[in-house]
């Protein structure tokens, strides 16, 4: 099975998915690291100097396509992988199971305060906006939304393990 986290940055994905990685013993695969590898960067801020968004949206879309029918994976996804559908119908072929990981948005604030990596959370009002927008979007795509707010990364992936082992 093919296990896709979702969420807002900030949310956690990368470290859960590291998490629930070593605890299944499956791979990662880190998307924004791939976008930056197949673009040759070395971080987000270059790749949308070189192509702008619509240059990770692009790639996004590659490398969810190219890795359709992997199994025994998780995949922890850049926050706009919402933003094109077709992201979320390659992610969730041969059996692909996606989780939303749903954090508040003061918790990514006060986790993302000091973190200047991110090109699209620089302003507060348009993060915030943003944050609204795709709110919907993580949800209407997620088989599973897990609470993340006061939780541990053990409590969440637990929870996760939990969810799948009664849902295979
Ligand atoms: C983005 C989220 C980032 C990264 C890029 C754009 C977004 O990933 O893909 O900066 O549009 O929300 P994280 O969610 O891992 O921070």
């Amino acid at each position: 099975m093919k296990i896709v986290l979702i969420g807002f940055m900030g949310a956690g994905k990368s470290v859960v998915a590291k998490a629930l990685g070593d605890q299944l013993n499956f791979p990662v695969l880190e998307m924004d690291e791939l976008a930056c590898q197949k673009n040759q960067v070395e971080s987000m801020y270059a790749l949308f100097a070189k192509g702008g968004e619509l240059l990770l949206r692009e790639t996004e879309i590659e490398i969810a396509k190219s890795y359709r029918s992997e199994a025994n994976l998780v995949i922890s996804t850049g926050g706009g992988v919402v933003m094109n559908k077709i992201i979320l119908d390659y992610l969730k072929e041969n059996l692909g199971k996606v989780f939303f990981l749903n954090a508040g948005f003061d918790l990514i604030l006060q986790r993302l305060a000091e973190d200047d990596s991110r090109p699209l959370f620089k302003n507060l009002a348009q993060a915030k906006a943003l944050y609204d927008f795709r709110l919907p979007l993580y949800e209407r795509y997620a088989d599973e939304a897990i609470s993340v707010d006061g939780k541990s990364v053990e409590d969440i992936v637990e929870e996760m393990v939990s969810v799948l082992n009664h849902t295979v």
